[in-house]
């Protein structure tokens, strides 16, 4: 029987390639090096919050999560009036594809970079139009802005970009959008791994831009340095209208209660917060400590992962890793050619990448830095 085609954009996207989930995987537990997830886990408050909110299942959520997003506005020196929660960061980026751009209008995008942006902005019929990151491997703000044409609606910047890892100073993202004010384009600066960035200060975040009422959408997450990948939960910073916006699109209890308890918790335990950053940046500099002995060369990142050179198309040396034990990402879905990305663990999980590493080397050797 003949099926309704999709719309024509639709029919060759490919769908989204995730690192393969924990519980799919017999045998001994691998090393989750594949998915950018904390090794060292969520808040224990967190998990006790989830405890008790589970008790109220059977009654929706909060819509607006009223509570979560005024202690993020506290925190973050913000009106509650410029917040918006979202499933994960990926529904934000969805919701902007979804309200700002008509078929036809063009979003500008890092390449190589999150592949989310390409596909909302498709998805909704719009236009990806891909810039080159910079040698360091960071977005291009300045090619970003000089990208922008009559029919561009937003401009992306990843920072710390994904897969690659390096950060832009919050003052060029500035410089991009103080060039840009007056057309008709809104920025989004995705900062799902803000809270790794060493040494962080105010410099390196665009919320300030938000602060200041520019036309910026700041994206962060929960996933990532606060561990709560598995309740998708994330949230946008940007003036009230276009928070209005984004509301209006977004389904009304997409936030779900479970996820809205253990941010709260999470957000208040700042201690947890600190030693797995801590630990993370500990993990950052020991694997360039080693990927130095080695020679291996490696993307200099700000975030909770490091991609490095391979010398075989990523997907093969991520399979070659998997049989050893250790889950790691070929980097092409994100069009970064024979890289694999590494995910920073504990002690443990980070000796059996780099035992897999030695015995992998043999067979399918890793380009070393020239000397
Ligand atoms: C750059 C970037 N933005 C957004 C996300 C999505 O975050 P969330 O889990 O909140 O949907 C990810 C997830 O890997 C990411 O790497």
């Amino acid at each position: 029987m003949p099926l309704l085609d999709p719309r024509p954009e639709l029919w060759k996207l490919p769908r989204y390639q995730p690192g393969r989930a924990a519980e799919l995987d017999t045998g001994p537990p691998p090393a989750l090096l594949a998915s950018n997830e904390s090794a060292w886990g969520p808040s224990p408050d967190a998990i006790r919050a989830v405890a008790e909110a589970s008790t109220l299942m059977h009654r929706y959520p909060d819509p607006g999560g009223e509570r979560l997003t005024k202690r993020l506005a506290e925190r973050h020196r913000l009106d509650p009036a410029n917040i918006l929660l979202g499933d994960g960061a990926d529904q934000l980026i969805r919701l902007l594809a979804l309200a700002y751009l008509a078929p036809g209008q063009a979003a500008v995008v890092p390449r190589p970079s999150f592949q989310a942006y390409g596909l909302a902005i498709t998805v909704a019929g719009g236009l990806p139009v891909p810039v080159a990151l910079t040698a360091e491997g960071a977005a291009d703000t300045h090619r970003l802005g000089q990208a922008v044409s009559a029919a561009t609606r937003l401009v992306f910047v990843c920072t710390p970009n994904n897969p690659t890892g390096p950060a832009v100073p919050a003052s060029s993202v500035r410089e991009m959008v103080e060039r840009l004010v007056g057309r008709p384009v809104l920025t989004v600066v995705d900062e799902a791994y803000q809270e790794f960035v060493d040494p962080l200060d105010t410099l390196t975040s665009s919320l300030a831009l938000v602060r200041a009422n520019l036309p910026v959408v700041v994206l962060r997450t929960f996933s990532k340095a606060y561990g709560l990948a598995g309740l998708r939960i994330g949230w946008a910073a940007a003036p009230k209208p276009v928070i209005d916006t984004m509301a209006t699109v977004r389904e009304p209890f997409s936030v779900n209660r479970l996820a809205l308890a253990a941010a709260e918790a999470a957000l208040a335990d700042t201690a947890h917060l600190e030693q797995v950053v801590s630990a993370t940046r500990r993990a950052r500099r020991l694997f360039m400590e080693q990927a130095a002995t080695r020679g291996a060369v490696c993307f200099d990142s700000q975030a909770n992962f490091v991609a490095m050179r391979a010398g075989a198309p990523g997907a093969d040396v991520a399979a070659a890793f998997a049989t050893q034990g250790v889950m790691v990402r070929g980097t092409e879905p994100f069009g970064l050619a024979r890289h694999i990305r590494v995910t920073m663990g504990t002690d443990g999980e980070m000796a059996r990448f780099w035992s897999a590493w030695d015995h992998i080397d043999a067979a399918l050797p890793f380009p070393r830095r020239a000397r």
